[in-house]
């Protein structure tokens, strides 16, 4: 039977502010981040990555790192994260007092080049000084395995090189690890296959998975992590998102429709789907366009319709 071994609860984790945010054609002024990160914080999410202290040249949506990271409001039992690519990002978030830093390298070494401008021994070479950086603070690390089910340039991960990567983050003494698709390529067997992989082999390094939709199978993907035992998703609201250096990359998972997809089959996320989807209705006007999101437009399947259209 399926999801015959329910966790007690999923997490979820937005990343609309920073996945979502990094990508759209334009800026999303400083005082709409902050509004929309403390809407969030009140609806049960686990986590939000708020920004990235990356180069306002790679990603220029995100220059106000700073302004939004000390603008927010902090709500008990959230964790902020930022992402971060380097030392000096680093020294940033920490500056900023981030709960959580989120470290990224594409084990795909071409999409790590053209995106973090490193090869992956120059990235993990950057980890281990942002570990020392970190020794002694309450800064937690999260490192990501961005391509890990495909590479746009490379095509398919062996998952050899995925637990390889695992495992460098852990020895690095790093607290968790994302395993990333950043342009929507992985199939639910292979995330079951690999999710399970990297659990077995690095047991104590908790697992979250991050999917993009970009070839509709992101909530399949999920039901595969859930069925591997994975209890941690990241997505973002509306569905937007999408690397700016990967060709053809789309929109994360939605977060809404996760939500509404966990609850239904009685998984339990902690978020509250209604003033979820109240933050969500916001969305089109503040990026200016129409989102990807299902449930905001269709509505909750338990919503029903009063009169019949013939
Ligand atoms: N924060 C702010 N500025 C930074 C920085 C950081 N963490 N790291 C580097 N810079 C600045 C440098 O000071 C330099 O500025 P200058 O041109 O005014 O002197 C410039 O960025 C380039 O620095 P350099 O060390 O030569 O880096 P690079 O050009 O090789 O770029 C990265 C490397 C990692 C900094 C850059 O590629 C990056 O920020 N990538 C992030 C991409 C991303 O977020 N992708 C989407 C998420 S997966
Ligand atoms: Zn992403």
């Amino acid at each position: 039977m399926l999801f015959a071994h329910a966790p007690a609860r999923i997490y979820v984790n937005e990343v609309a502010v920073r996945d979502g945010f990094q990508s759209e054609p334009n800026f999303v002024p400083t005082d709409q981040k902050i509004g929309i990160v403390n809407r969030l914080a009140k609806t049960g999410l686990a986590k939000i990555e708020v920004t990235s202290f990356v180069s306002p040249k790679a990603i220029p949506n995100l220059r106000d790192a700073e302004e939004v990271m000390r603008g927010i409001e902090r709500q008990p039992g959230v964790v902020y994260v930022a992402l971060v690519p380097n030392e000096r990002g680093c020294e940033r978030a920490i500056a900023c007092g981030v709960d959580e830093i989120n470290l990224v390298m594409s084990i795909g070494e071409k999409h790590n080049l053209a995106n973090m401008r490193m090869t992956c021994e120059q990235s993990l070479a950057q980890f281990r000084r942002v570990m020392d950086l970190v020794k002694g603070t309450p800064l937690r690390v999260n490192g990501t395995i961005a391509t890990a089910f495909g590479c746009p340039f490379e095509g398919d991960i062996e998952p050899a090189r995925v637990l390889w990567a695992a495992r460098q983050y852990h020895d690095l003494g790093m607290h968790s690890v994302t395993l990333a698709d950043t342009t929507g390529m992985a199939h639910p067997r292979q995330v079951n296959e690999v999710s399970s992989a990297v659990a077995n082999a690095q047991p104590g390094l908790p697992i979250t998975l991050h999917f993009h939709n970009t070839r509709g199978m992101g909530l399949s993907n999920v039901i595969a992590g859930v069925e591997a035992g994975v209890t941690s998703y990241d997505a973002s609201l509306g569905g937007i998102g999408g690397c700016p250096y990967a060709p053809g990359a789309t929109g994360n998972i939605c977060t809404e429709d996760l939500v509404h997809m966990l609850e239904s089959s009685g998984l339990h996320t902690g978020v509250d789907l209604d003033l979820l989807l109240s933050v969500a209705g916001d969305l089109p006007r503040i990026v200016g366009h129409d989102v990807p999101g299902q449930v905001l437009k269709a509505g909750k399947r338990t919503d029903l319709h009063t009169e019949q259209r013939t």
